[in-house]
């Protein structure tokens, strides 16, 4: 079988660009549990291995799938492994190109992604960077594989911290916004199950409305507020309150600790 793609930590975020991808032919994971080498072979029928050289040797792009503290020995471990015909993939939050590729050698060719959870329904959203001198071709390919998975966007690294506060730890937040609607639901006397599929369903169908559609969300929050209505009244309470302020305070600290992490 010939090597096309690695991934260097088998985790929750590997799983979901896998799970995206039309074939898991020519992938090899690399991943130090090995109930969790069992599991994605026995779902995926993917191959896999205990050493993360192995896994690198030869894939055409390789992806570095670890948690931020393991970043750096990680990249340090393979780099001895890594040819200028490989592009590494790098969606470590925080870690900057420049610190990355001091780990990772001069060789490689080095992209940035900041994906999200939702990857593993296949309606992620990721964004791409790159250093100056990685060719066009491997950002195309990149692009091409999580493009399955859902949105992509290309943009200067500059936004990273940004955008790893909004759409990379964004699906805690509106799950957050679905477990307090969920909870208020059941303080007006809903049951647990009905507070919760009421809450999931209006979530879920609201953005599914707002993509579809293409309508911005001020015409669409008119639209569901009649004058004098209920909706009207909960706007009227939402709007004067601290919730835009709140929001804005949880991704700073979000693009923060983003900072912080490189
Ligand atoms: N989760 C998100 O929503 C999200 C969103 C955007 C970006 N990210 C980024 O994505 C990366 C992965 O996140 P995740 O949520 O997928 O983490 P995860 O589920 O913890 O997966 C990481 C996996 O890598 C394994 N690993 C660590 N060191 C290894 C080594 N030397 N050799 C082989 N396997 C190794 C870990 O095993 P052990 O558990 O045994 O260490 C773990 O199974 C992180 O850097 C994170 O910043 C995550």
């Amino acid at each position: 079988m010939k090597k096309r793609i690695a991934f260097l930590g088998a985790g929750k975020m590997a799983e979901g660009i896998l799970s995206a991808m039309e074939s898991a032919d020519g992938v090899i994971m690399a991943e130090k549990i090995p109930a969790r080498r069992k599991e994605l072979e026995r779902k995926y029928g993917v191959e896999t291995t205990d050493s993360l050289a192995e896994a690198a040797k030869g894939a055409k792009i390789v992806f570095l799938c670890v948690r931020p503290q393991d970043a750096d020995a990680v990249a340090a471990e393979v780099a001895p492994f890594l040819k200028k015909s490989q592009t590494v993939v790098s969606i470590v939050a925080g870690k900057t190109l420049a610190k990355l590729r001091e780990r990772i050698g001069a060789v490689p060719a080095l992209v940035r992604v900041m994906p999200n959870l939702a990857l593993r329904a296949k309606a992620g959203m990721c964004a791409i960077c790159a250093e100056k001198t990685t060719p066009e071709s491997s950002v195309k390919a990149v692009g091409k594989i999580l493009g399955a998975a859902g949105e992509t966007i290309v943009l200067d690294e500059k936004d990273f911290d940004a955008v790893t506060a909004l759409s990379g730890s964004g699906p805690a937040y509106f799950a957050y916004m679905e477990e307090a609607m969920a909870e208020a639901g059941e303080a007006l006397g809903l049951s647990r199950v009905a507070a919760r599929l009421l809450s999931r369903q209006t979530m879920y169908g609201t953005a599914k409305f707002l993509k579809e559609s293409g309508m911005e969300t001020r015409p669409f929050i008119e639209g569901v507020c009649t004058k004098g209505g209920t909706t009207a009244a909960g706007m009227a309470f939402l709007a004067k309150g601290p919730f835009k302020r709140a929001v804005c305070a949880t991704l700073a600290a979000a693009a923060k600790r983003s900072k912080e992490l490189a």
